[in-house]
């Protein structure tokens, strides 16, 4: 897909709260236990899966989205600990030029102690530097007061409120951070 340089296996990124690295089948377990927090999976827009099971499928979509070059996704680490609280990744979307949207999901104990935040700009940084990216778009609930508040501290801009439609009946807010503001 046009000129961007995908890695040839997910980076290690280390940061001073957090460590960025690939998905592994031991993430599968922290994955069920924050994909079932109904409040969390509310803000994030994600299906609650029915069972463990789904695990497997989760971790294949994502290497899947790999070797596509459509995506790169993280599990993310707290210093000190080797166990995956989270995750974030881009989804690539082949536009001309093509640009990335960011996902993030935090377990609920660690809200609010900056993970979020670190990770995002790592990521960003990252998609911007190494992979050639040169936007990166983020669209979330306009309830989703944590998630606005992790975009705006790092750079991104609001660029578009979106009315409800009939797929989505909420207000969303579409953010973006282009390379040129890092
Ligand atoms: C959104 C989310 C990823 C943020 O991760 P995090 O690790 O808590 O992020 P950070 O701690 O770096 O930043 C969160 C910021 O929101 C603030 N915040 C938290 N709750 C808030 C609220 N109700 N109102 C306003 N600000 C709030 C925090 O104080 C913090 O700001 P600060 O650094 O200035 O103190 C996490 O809350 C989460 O996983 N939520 C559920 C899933 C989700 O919404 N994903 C994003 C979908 S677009």
């Amino acid at each position: 897909m046009s000129n961007l340089k995908f890695p040839a296996s997910i980076p290690t990124l280390v940061g001073k709260t957090v460590s960025l690295r690939e998905l592994r089948e031991e993430d599968i377990a922290p994955w069920f236990e924050r994909a079932t927090d109904a409040e969390s999976a509310d803000l994030a827009g994600d299906p609650i899966p029915k069972s463990i099971d789904a695990g497997q499928s989760w971790l294949q979509k994502h290497r899947d989205a790999f070797t596509n070059k459509s995506g790169l996704r993280w599990s993310m680490v707290p210093t000190g600990s080797s166990t995956s609280v989270g995750t974030i990744g881009l989804t690539v979307r082949p536009s001309e030029p093509p640009y990335a949207e960011l996902g993030i999901v935090v377990a609920r104990q660690w809200w609010s102690k900056g993970l979020g935040g670190e990770a995002a700009e790592m990521v960003v940084s990252y998609a911007f530097r190494e992979v050639g990216l040169r936007e990166i778009r983020a669209e979330v609930l306009q309830r989703n007061l944590a998630s606005i508040r992790l975009l705006e501290k790092t750079g991104f801009q609001l660029t578009q409120i979106l009315p409800p439609t009939q797929d989505e009946p909420e207000v969303m807010l579409a953010y973006s951070r282009s390379a040129r503001s890092t």
